[in-house]
């Protein structure tokens, strides 16, 4: 049987977090759960499927690890990534042009972006489509095409806030390096002083289509390459399955692999409360073997989530 989904506390000190890039299944609000559970001597926080690094930048904000590695396999989200971390005014000011240029005929720009970013895969094209497209979700067709639509009863952000967003971002993960690479090798990379975030895209979800950024995530060879980080003591935290209602995105990964599986309440689920139902979503998330005891075992993990001292405010209030 499922335990009873704990909720944990919000943290104040993330109210002002920076984010720069809108992406659908941030990892934003999960953040204070998992900022939490990183060691006081966290070396590198290695970001594996980082999309908008949301932990990562949460974590780097209040500077619990030493510095961030960020990593996905999409390629010129990356190379957007690394433009936010070397010159985040230079991008600022490409996204004012484009942002500024759009304004005569909104609908018919963003398709032309659309086709020059899938010719060229230009880091300022690819922020422009995000902060305008449906959902901020990044869809790509076979052939490896960004095909999402734009959201038109918006413009995406005003330049003031673009330009505040990245260099906010930028600040907090000084130091940090963004790196195009497969979730294989950036698991590989991981000493024992680091701690990994995994958040790979839901089973599911995934294995839907078969393109070049997404491509299905074999749930069998995800399980051998958690069982090699175990093996190798590595301290990680994976979000991998969830819950909204009776809606279930993925399965339990085997106990074989001694994981403590965390059920986090996550609140109502907006799609639900949109289509007139009510459905609670729980999150979950799996800590390995090495990272619990280097916490002190499960009584300090759940310590940390919910501290017994003070009056919490849950993370989903
Ligand atoms: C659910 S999103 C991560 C969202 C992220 N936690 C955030 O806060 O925005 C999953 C990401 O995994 C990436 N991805 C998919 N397959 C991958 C692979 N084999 N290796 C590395 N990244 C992969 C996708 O490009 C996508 O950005």
């Amino acid at each position: 049987m499922t335990p009873a989904p704990i909720a944990p506390q919000r943290l104040p000190s993330l109210d002002a977090v920076p984010h720069a890039i809108p992406y659908q299944g941030s990892k934003r609000q999960l953040a204070h759960a998992i900022v939490p559970l990183l060691p006081a001597d966290t070396a590198r926080l290695i970001e594996p499927f980082a999309g908008s690094a949301a932990v990562s930048i949460a974590a780097s904000y209040l500077s619990v690890p030493k510095t961030a590695v960020i990593s996905d396999v999409n390629e010129p989200l990356m190379a957007l990534w690394q433009r936010i971390l070397a010159e985040p005014a230079a991008l600022a000011d490409d996204y004012e042009m484009l942002w500024q240029a759009q304004l005569s005929d909104p609908r018919s720009y963003f398709e032309d972006i659309r086709s020059k970013f899938n010719a060229t895969h230009e880091p300022h094209f690819l922020l422009y489509l995000l902060a305008r497209c449906v959902k901020a979700a990044v869809r790509y067709n076979r052939h490896g095409a960004f095909n999402q639509g734009a959201d038109n009863r918006r413009l995406g952000a005003k330049p003031a806030t673009m330009r505040a967003r990245l260099a906010a971002t930028s600040k907090a993960l000084t130091g940090a390096m963004a790196l195009t690479r497969d979730y294989t090798d950036a698991l590989r990379s991981a000493d024992l002083p680091d701690v990994v975030y995994m958040d790979p895209p839901y089973e599911g979800v995934s294995n839907t289509r078969d393109h070049r950024y997404m491509a299905g995530l074999s749930r069998e060879r995800f399980v051998e390459n958690l069982s090699d980080a175990i093996a190798r003591d590595v301290s990680f935290i994976l979000s991998y399955d969830g819950t909204t209602g009776t809606k279930s995105y993925g399965k339990p990964l085997t106990e074989s692999l001694k994981l403590t599986h965390l059920h986090l309440y996550a609140g109502k689920s907006s799609q639900a409360t949109l289509n007139g139902n009510t459905a609670h979503t729980v999150e979950s998330l799996y800590l390995s073997p090495a990272l619990v005891s280097r916490l002190g075992g499960v009584g300090q993990v759940m310590a940390r989530l919910v501290p017994a001292e003070a009056e919490p405010t849950p993370l989903w209030a």
